[in-house]
């Protein structure tokens, strides 16, 4: 693996850092409370290239590689978790798969606008009885000859609300089981498609998640992609690359939490000097380091393997796994540094501690993932 950064690695590091701090930094946690969709800022995410990093700039894309993806992510991570899983559903979960598997018709009509971050894009697998078991559809995609019946429920859909284009998984003939499942273009607006309440979090407050309904809601055939039965194969490999996204997320939630335990131990006073000179505080700041530096190598390693053109499957559940997890003992740790301080709002650290936990939860558990990685370690 070389993943030395180049030059423009390092810039859109810095444009997105520098994007964090001085357009989501401010108001974050007062979203985070009232649990507003940051409307204004993921606008100007799109206008600045992040929502379509990696799409061919043919079709409004910034034509980045997967390692300028997780850097970007990174950065965005650190301060607005909200923002950073509508930039990675956008980019990974949408655009990766209408461009790689998309007509070319849909493409001009769907994807340019979400490269170009005019219109947001959704991927709605989950079910109310479909999470983990993501071959259990019960949405129903009815073949009817120039179009498809489609009626059942979604769950846990980010970007529900503020979505323009979903990417809906539905099954068309039960008796093939997951070689019966397709996967339609539905739009916003579609007679009989309609949106639930917006989801009242732990953490990633005001990020959009809803439940979508589809009753009676006529898709033509024009949108489904892929041959009669990929959707499945199509829901796996997108996940796979969406994984990535979620550990770079999960890492930027370490290194913020990280980055501000650090700077307040060299401020607060303890017994008579800054805490950080107390091997308690050291030994944390030690452990915390040390995990962040392997959670990022994974993460780089799963981004190479992509823009390689390897298999990516069992690293990208590597690296969510194990980063996902040192986001969590990272900012427990971070919120114990701080102390009292750590337990309210104003220092930031709570609310990537609560943020935290869904990096184990959705595009797959950390069960999920020991499936995939232990299925290919026994293969
Ligand atoms: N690439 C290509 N094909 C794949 C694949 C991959 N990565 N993974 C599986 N497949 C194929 C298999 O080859 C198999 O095809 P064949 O029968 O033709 O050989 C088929 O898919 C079924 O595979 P499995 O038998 O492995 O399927 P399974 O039912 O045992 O499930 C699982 C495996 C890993 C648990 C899977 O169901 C899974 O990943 N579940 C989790 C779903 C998930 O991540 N949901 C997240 C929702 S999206 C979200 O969270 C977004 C958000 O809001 C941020």
């Amino acid at each position: 693996m070389n993943v030395q950064l180049s030059e423009e690695h390092l810039m859109i590091q810095k444009a997105a850092r520098d994007f964090a701090q001085s357009e989501l930094l401010p108001g974050v946690i007062e979203r985070d409370e009232t649990k507003e969709f940051p409307h204004e800022q993921v606008k100007k995410m799109g206008e600045l290239g992040f929502l379509g990093l990696m799409v061919d700039p043919k079709y409004g894309g910034s034509g980045m590689d997967t390692i300028s993806y997780v850097l970007a992510m990174e950065e965005i991570s650190k301060v607005d978790n909200s923002a950073s899983v509508c930039m990675s559903v956008c980019n990974s979960l949408v655009n990766w798969g209408l461009e790689k598997y998309g007509t070319e018709e849909q493409k001009q009509k769907y994807l340019v606008p979400l490269a170009k971050g005019e219109k947001l894009g959704a991927f709605a697998l989950s079910e109310p009885e479909a999470g983990s078991d993501a071959t259990s559809q019960k949405t129903s995609a009815i073949d009817m000859g120039d179009h498809y019946l489609l009626n059942g429920t979604k769950n846990w859909i980010t970007n529900g609300g503020n979505a323009s284009t979903y990417l809906v998984i539905a099954q068309t003939d039960e008796s093939k089981k997951h070689k019966g499942i397709n996967v339609l273009i539905v739009e916003k607006g579609m007679p009989g498609f309609t949106i639930g309440a917006k989801e009242n979090k732990l953490g990633i407050r005001s990020s959009d998640t809803h439940s979508l309904m589809f009753q009676d809601v006529k898709v033509p055939k024009e949108n489904r992609i892929g041959e009669d039965g990929f959707g499945f194969k199509f829901a796996m490999m997108t996940l796979s690359g969406g994984r990535i996204g979620i550990a770079a997320q999960a890492l930027g939630i370490a290194s913020g939490a990280y980055e501000l335990a650090l700077a307040y131990s060299k401020e607060r006073k303890a017994f008579g000097v800054p805490i950080c000179e107390h091997q308690a505080i050291q030994f944390k700041l030690a452990d915390m380091a040390t995990n962040i530096e392997a959670a990022r190598l994974l993460v780089l390693k799963s981004a190479w393997d992509k823009d390689a053109g390897n298999n990516y499957d069992t690293s990208s559940s590597m690296a969510k796994l194990f980063a996902s997890k040192v986001a969590m003992d990272t900012t427990i740790e971070a919120v114990q540094v701080h102390g009292g301080y750590g337990f309210v709002k104003e220092y930031h650290v709570e609310r990537l501690m609560r943020d935290a936990k869904i990096t184990q939860i959705y595009e797959g558990t950390s069960e999920v993932q020991k499936i995939v990685i232990s299925r290919a370690m026994l293969r």
